[in-house]
């Protein structure tokens, strides 16, 4: 067994050497996403962001802008991938060989879904660990939607979404 400590060498768990799926409904993709998939990006080898395409909701962004997006923001970057998904996340994680699920925690307020979430992928399949990541600080308040709402209000938005995506909402919200 590896002691803590000693400066025995530790051997890295199986799961941290797996795909990662950072799942959402990114409508858009924010600056605090964007954090957290890079820092994810630096603990495990392929980061698979995951984007949901559900047919009872509206997005303002259809699911192929959504991605395009993401894969606009993350061209340089080999390891991190985008695909769109629908239906189960476990079942999308398994067809993925991925056994980790990123998900941030901004606040308290997103705690209570989060668990829930956390806790029925674990009963449909107890072998996907759900591995939550902070925010860095300066995004805790930041969402999708309220980047929306400033947005569409004339407010500043600038500091909070990647170039990409204050673009693609200037020509969205021109069209509206
Ligand atoms: O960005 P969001 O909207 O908070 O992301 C939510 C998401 C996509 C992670 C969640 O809705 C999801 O996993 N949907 C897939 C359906 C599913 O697996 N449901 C059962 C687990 S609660």
């Amino acid at each position: 067994m590896t002691e803590v400590g000693t400066g025995a060498r530790r051997k890295k768990s199986p799961l941290m050497e797996k795909t990662a799926i950072y799942p959402g409904s990114f409508d858009p993709i924010t600056n605090g996403h964007v954090d957290i998939i890079l820092r994810g990006a630096k603990l495990f080898p392929r980061i698979l962001v995951a984007v949901l395409e559900n047919p009872k909701k509206k997005p303002l962004f259809t699911t192929k802008e959504r991605m395009d997006m993401i894969r606009k923001i993350f061209q340089n970057r080999a390891n991190i991938e985008v695909k769109a998904f629908q239906g189960l996340l476990v079942e999308f994680a398994k067809a993925n060989d991925a056994k980790i699920v990123i998900r941030g925690l901004r606040a308290i307020s997103d705690f209570e879904y989060e668990f829930q979430m956390a806790l029925m992928n674990q009963k449909l399949n107890p072998a996907i660990e759900t591995f939550f990541m902070m925010p860095n600080a300066k995004y805790t308040f930041l969402s999708s939607n309220l980047v929306k709402e400033v947005f569409s209000l004339g407010g500043c938005i600038h500091d909070l979404v990647p170039p990409v995506v204050e673009h693609k909402l200037r020509e969205k919200f021109a069209k509206k």
